[in-house]
């Protein structure tokens, strides 16, 4: 079977941990490089947490920081959730790997123009790196076969009523990817609010027993504890890793096929991910929308992904 080119653009993060570790190593994806960006910690503190993940699991691909800012707002990271570190829970060893010598967007734009075949861009984290690069080079968009992206809600936000962390983070971003004419399938809060990592999930992973597994229930424990002291939810939703695992299953999801408008208003629901789930509005359709998604299968891919590194 051909392997998916992708680039991996993501802001770690816990749950963009495990989206690494599933993307890292499998038959079905060929991870070109991945791309960090600042987010849910500044950007020297995910670039590091991405370098980590890399030498601990292994992952031999370039790694690259892109933008440390969003295009306009002011960057509020998320210590509540990921710690001070942006990956509070795990003890790395001393890193002795470094970044690829190539700035991010620069990275994602000469990846894109060279791959004979085309690449697909998942991003994880605020969209500014993507964004940066169509406007840097507006030709990579014949070469990007989709862009698929944990972020957005049609239903409720997590940081605002109306808006998502990702989105939130940089709505004009956003903007500037869902009017870029690429095909884009969100996954937002809709979806990965329904997979939760309660704690027979953590020892599910646990029996596996391997370094991957290890990882995951280090990490997985204090996102939860921080999920818990700070929304009172009984266990964290695993959002970031399901971009990637309907590239390995496409069943494990259901799309729809939307007219999607970001609010870039700055008014109360800046940031907001407007999907016209009705065709209310009658306007020209832009965006694939994740509406369900199967739970069992979600854990089924996560157990294979960390079994991947046996
Ligand atoms: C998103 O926000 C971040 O905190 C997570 O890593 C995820 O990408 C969920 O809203
Ligand atoms: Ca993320």
């Amino acid at each position: 079977m051909n392997k998916r080119n992708i680039i991996l653009d993501c802001d770690p993060g816990h749950d963009d941990a495990i989206a690494i570790m599933l993307a890292g190593k499998s038959d079905l994806i060929n991870l070109l490089g991945i791309t960090v960006v600042g987010g849910n910690q500044t950007l020297e503190k995910t670039g590091r947490n991405t370098l980590n993940l890399c030498q601990y699991l292994d992952i031999d691909v370039p790694v690259c920081l892109g933008s440390a800012n969003p295009l306009v707002k002011i960057l509020e990271v998320c210590p509540q959730i990921h710690g001070e570190s942006g990956l509070d829970g795990f003890d790395f060893p001393d890193l002795t790997i470094d970044y690829h010598n190539q700035n991010g967007i620069n990275f994602i734009v000469e990846t894109i123009l060279e791959s004979k075949e085309k690449v697909t861009v998942v991003t994880t984290g605020p969209m500014t790196n993507l964004a940066l690069a169509i406007r840097l080079e507006p030709k990579i968009m014949d070469n990007i076969d989709e862009v698929l992206l944990m972020g957005g809600s049609y239903t409720n936000g997590n940081v605002t009523p109306a808006a998502e962390f990702n989105i939130y983070s940089d709505p004009e971003a956003a903007f500037i990817v869902f009017n870029s004419g690429l095909p884009v399938k969100m996954f937002g809060l809709d979806v990965t609010r329904k997979v939760m990592v309660y704690q027979s999930v953590i020892e599910r992973m646990e029996k596996l027993n391997n370094k991957a597994s290890l990882l995951f229930s280090k990490l997985m424990k204090v996102f939860n504890e921080n999920q818990y002291r700070t929304f009172g939810l009984e266990a964290g939703p695993l959002h970031d890793p399901l971009p990637i695992a309907y590239l390995m299953d496409k069943s494990v999801v259901e799309l729809s096929w939307v007219h999607c408008d970001i609010d870039i208003s700055r008014g109360d629901s800046y940031g907001r991910t407007n999907c016209d789930i009705f065709d209310y509005m009658k306007l020209p359709k832009n965006t694939f929308v994740a509406t369900k998604v199967d739970v069992n299968k979600y854990w089924d891919i996560i157990e294979q992904g960390i079994k991947n590194y046996n």
